[in-house]
């Protein structure tokens, strides 16, 4: 193939992404809540996202070698569901490691769309994606994907397909992983396919490993969040005042991570002061952990039905196509 004029760097669309007011807002407002809370894409500035590039690379964190086996062993078979000519849009894109199954197995994609909230890294990994791949139309977009964005103008009449991996969706609440596949369904389209990684219920000693690694770079990555307030939002966070906390919750089937109080203290940010009592948590992520049937049923609540399924041989991970449902 010939390099096309598509495949030179554009201009990456910015849409919804954070702003410095809505970080800030965000953060005086999940500070003032009861329990204290931040959500979790505040963790991926440039900083945050090298730092979970590095979690995928712990000897715990099994939930990116799975799906990498997966995508290993059956890209094949999940790009029989790609129509021709299609557009293959990321949420939540990061390194664009994992698309590269997808994209060496499906050589008739026009174009690849990754979505990412941290927008420096998003664009440098995308220069390096272009690299690889010159004759693919690469056109980045740096947006909140929960909230309305634009896909590029470009890929405007080219059928959609959908890529959700990494478990990404267990990071919302079920109402909102619901929300968010329904507007996925509106982004991309009738007759659109998604790829989506789900990390599956399992030994809970496994589970709490994946999220305290030994060399503690889980634990940076969560106190990057108040590195990151200090620094861009002017806060006075004493890094050793707080440690990171993560345990599975068997009830709410999910993995939580805080940011723990070590003492009494006061912390203020953008004006605004806000004590901590001693063991008092940051509520910082949430990942949820699905079954066969709880993920089903999920899709099948937001307008998607589950055309196919594959996990890996210790089956830690699932990565499931789904098709919208007509009128949906
Ligand atoms: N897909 C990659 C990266 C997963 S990490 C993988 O599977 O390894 C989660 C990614 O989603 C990060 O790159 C983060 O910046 C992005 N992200 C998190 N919340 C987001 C949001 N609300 N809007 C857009 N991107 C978001
Ligand atoms: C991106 N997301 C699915 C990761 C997860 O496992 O919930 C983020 C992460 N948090 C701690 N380790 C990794």
């Amino acid at each position: 193939m010939t390099k096309s004029k598509q495949g030179a760097a554009a201009a990456p669309l910015v849409a919804h992404a954070t702003t410095s007011d809505s970080f800030m807002q965000d953060v005086i407002a999940g500070l003032s809540a009861t329990p204290k809370r931040i959500a979790p894409k505040y963790f991926y500035d440039s900083v945050g996202s090298r730092l979970f590039e590095d979690i995928t690379r712990t000897p715990e964190y099994y939930p990116t070698r799975s799906e990498h086996e997966i995508l290993r062993m059956q890209a094949g078979a999940m790009v029989q569901h790609f129509p021709t000519g299609a557009a293959l849009v990321e949420f939540g894109s990061g390194a664009c490691i994992k698309v590269r199954f997808l994209l060496d197995a499906a050589r008739k994609l026009k174009a690849y769309v990754p979505v990412d909230i941290a927008g420096d890294f998003l664009n440098a990994e995308a220069a390096t994606l272009r690299r690889h791949y010159p004759n693919l139309s690469i056109l980045p977009v740096v947006a909140d994907f929960m909230k309305p964005f634009a896909l590029p103008d470009a890929v405007a009449d080219l059928p959609k397909i959908g890529f959700f991996p990494g478990s990404t969706i267990g990071n919302f609440e079920p109402h909102e992983a619901a929300a968010f596949l329904r507007h996925a369904g509106s982004i991309l389209g009738q007759g659109a396919v998604m790829i989506v990684g789900v990390d599956l219920i399992k030994d809970e000693a496994k589970l709490n490993a994946a999220y305290n690694d030994a060399a503690g770079i889980t634990g940076k990555f969560n106190m990057n969040l108040l590195r990151r307030i200090n620094r861009e939002l002017g806060g006075n966070f004493k890094l050793d005042g707080f440690e990171h906390h993560a345990y599975y919750n068997r009830d709410r089937r999910r993995i939580e991570m805080h940011l723990a109080s070590r003492a009494r203290q006061t912390v203020t940010v953008g004006g605004s002061r806000f004590s901590f009592r001693a063991g008092e948590t940051i509520h910082t992520e949430n990942s949820y952990k699905y079954s066969r049937q709880s993920f089903a049923a999920l899709a099948r609540g937001a307008g998607w039905t589950v055309l196919d399924r594959w996990t890996d041989a210790e089956r830690n991970f699932a990565v499931c196509a789904l098709a919208l449902d007509p009128l949906s």
